[in-house]
């Protein structure tokens, strides 16, 4: 793993020799814990506060012109003193130096501006030797995380909710990887039920091996709709009754018994939708530990659920069936249902099962669960459930919500799987890359280059508003250039390595820049924005908002092309060609990897 060279001797060269690291900061890692630490110990030094306090008191500017991080002087908790005259008075006592450019006081605020000096003599480095790695933290070191997404049912189409699962499950699983944690990322398909009983049925009455083998997703889902249809038929005309149902049913029976004979078939089109999903999630950079599923919760757990909740006097009983009541804990839950009175389980009642599985098998620290808000309530009852258990992990586990995506259909407005919304997308990017032909016939695999640029616009349009909040699935805009979409961080990302290709110097050269050069203050504003990265990695990693990156990635890729107009690399003095451009390159850097994390494969040329 790339690391920085020792921080001490590298801040030694610029003159200083007494940094005093702070415990839990990773200046190694993180830039800005270089400036938290030193202004925290000087600021108690002059103050007289405890550094412990001062440290997380640093905020962000909302605006730069504010410097880079001010301190609201009433979060330091000093007794009998005016908040505005502290401020003052220490701002006095603390003078610009190595550090910090100035420090001044601004009503109760504390304000800091890093020296710019600093900040191109170590960012730059940092971000050039440290590479995929900045951005990292040890934060989860030794930890367990397991994440849940995606989870699409078996036979039925990957709907927008799937799709906003994967793509966000897929971020935070990097994410959580990127600050140490141990993932293990888990699809929890739907895979079991009476429909499976019925697809069975379907299966053997107009099932094709041949079309099987080459396409089961859509081969499936075709059955699937014919054996409802025929049910549905003979329930209308039979007097609500249908013998294709009591197939299913009957069908279905043998499998929860265990009936090898019955369960052959089931296992071939799980194994083949498998190997498809595969294929798909590829595409999206996303590999899972484990294929889990409702099928897979072991009876055993379920009889011990059951077993338990009757023991803690959870259950009441209502016409033969099971239910809980959550009116004593908390009205909004109201009641569910947790056996059927003919004795099966329910989705509520396997995903209980499943959570005490995999608590037994990962010891995690924390389990995330990615599902639309359509499941708030379901989720906040198991989670409930096995809190009432008396399960002390209850504690750690998490529902990662989302809203509904609106009006996702295929460009020709049908049922949706996910891989013809990419191939559609893939189809429509090819288009409007065709209309360019010059740059067109420079783009060596057009047809791959339109694949990830197409996968980026998907990504980006899902992630770049709050999780919450719900979307209108808009093909032009998602695959436009201009404005913020994946396409235009893919331009922004090509043309940097297009720079660097012409620029063609070494890493060597890059690394030793004369960084006294970088006079403008755009290249300040920029230095400034990218020193930051790590600490939003930090900021998402609470959160979990990958729009986090996304409003950080846009931002960084605006202030880049204002850049343009000013630093100019090409038929320019060497020495200053090359300070410039360790400045871009390192830009691309941060760019390429938010891009990664995010899961989007970053082009070279498009
Ligand atoms: N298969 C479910 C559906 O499509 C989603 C599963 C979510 N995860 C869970 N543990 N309940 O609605």
């Amino acid at each position: 793993m790339a690391s920085t060279t020792d921080l001490t001797a590298r801040l030694q060269k610029l003159g200083i020799s007494d940094f005093p690291a702070y415990p839990k900061a990773q200046p190694d890692l993180n830039p800005v814990d270089i400036f938290r630490s030193y202004i925290s110990d000087e600021l108690s030094k002059i103050s007289g506060v405890d550094r412990d306090l001062i440290f997380p008191a640093l905020e962000y500017t909302s605006n730069p012109e504010r410097g880079d991080m001010v301190i609201p002087v009433p979060r330091l908790r000093v007794k009998g003193a005016k908040p505005d005259v502290l401020a003052k008075g220490w701002a006095d006592k603390f003078p610009a130096n190595k550090y910090v450019d100035s420090v001044t006081a601004n009503g109760m605020f504390l304000q800091f501006t890093y020296s710019a000096k600093l900040l191109f003599n170590i960012v730059i480095n940092d971000i050039l030797t440290l590479k995929t790695d900045f951005g990292r933290s040890d934060v989860g070191k030794g930890q367990t995380v397991v994440v849940e997404f995606s989870s699409p049912n078996i036979a039925k189409p990957f709907h927008a909710g799937h799709l906003r699962s994967t793509i966000i499950g897929g971020f935070l699983s990097n994410l959580h990887e990127k600050h140490g944690y141990k993932v293990e990322r888990i699809n929890y398909l739907g895979d079991w039920g009476k429909q499976f009983g019925l697809l069975a049925v379907g299966f053997e009455r107009y099932g094709s091996r041949e079309k099987l083998q080459s396409d089961p997703i859509n081969h499936l889902f075709e059955i699937y709709v014919k054996v409802n249809q025929e049910k549905d038929n003979e329930l209308a005309t039979n007097d609500g009754k249908s013998e294709t149902d009591d197939l299913a049913r009957q069908y279905f029976r043998k499998m929860e018994d265990g009936d090898e004979k019955y369960l052959t078939l089931w296992q071939e089109l799980r194994d083949m939708s498998i190997e498809k999903y595969k294929e798909t999630y590829k595409r999206l950079n996303i590999e899972y530990d484990s294929y889990s599923g409702e099928s897979q919760v072991p009876k055993e757990k379920i009889a011990r659920v059951m077993k338990e909740l009757k023991e803690k006097n959870l259950v009441t009983e209502d016409k033969g069936a099971l239910l809980v009541d959550f009116a004593k804990y908390n009205k909004k839950l109201g009641k569910t249902l947790v056996q059927k009175s003919d004795g099966t389980t329910l989705y509520l009642t396997r995903d209980v099962g499943e959570a005490i599985k995999r608590y037994e098998t990962y010891k995690f620290d924390k389990m995330i669960y990615v599902i639309g808000s359509q499941q708030d309530l379901h989720t906040a009852q198991f989670f409930k459930i096995i809190e009432l258990m008396g399960y002390e992990w209850a504690s750690k586990l998490q529902h990662v919500n989302f809203g509904m995506i609106k009006g996702m259909s295929t460009r020709k407005g049908t049922v949706v799987f996910l891989s013809t919304i990419i191939e559609e997308t893939k189809d429509a990017m090819h288009e409007v890359m065709k209309k360019n032909e010059i740059k067109y016939a420079q783009v060596e695999d057009p047809d791959k280059v339109a694949d990830l640029v197409g996968l980026s616009a998907i990504m980006v349009q899902d992630m770049q508003s709050k999780r919450n909040l719900n979307y209108e699935f808009d093909w032009s805009r998602m695959l436009s250039f201009e404005g913020d979409t994946g396409p235009y961080l893919q331009y922004a990302h090509s043309r940097l390595r297009s720079m660097e290709r012409n620029a063609n110097f070494t890493e060597k050269e890059l690394l030793n820049a004369n960084w006294d050069l970088l006079t403008e203050p755009i290249a300040a504003t920029l230095i400034r924005t990218l020193a930051s990265w790590p600490d939003v990695t930090s900021t998402a990693l609470k959160n979990l908002e990958p729009s986090t990156i996304l409003t950080y990635l846009f931002k960084m890729t605006h202030i880049v092309s204002s850049c343009y107009d000013v630093l100019w690399v090409m038929g320019q003095e060497r020495e200053l060609a090359i300070a410039r451009m360790a400045l871009y390159s390192a830009a691309r850097q941060v760019l390429y990897n938010g891009l990664v994390l995010l899961g989007i494969t970053p082009v070279d040329r498009m």
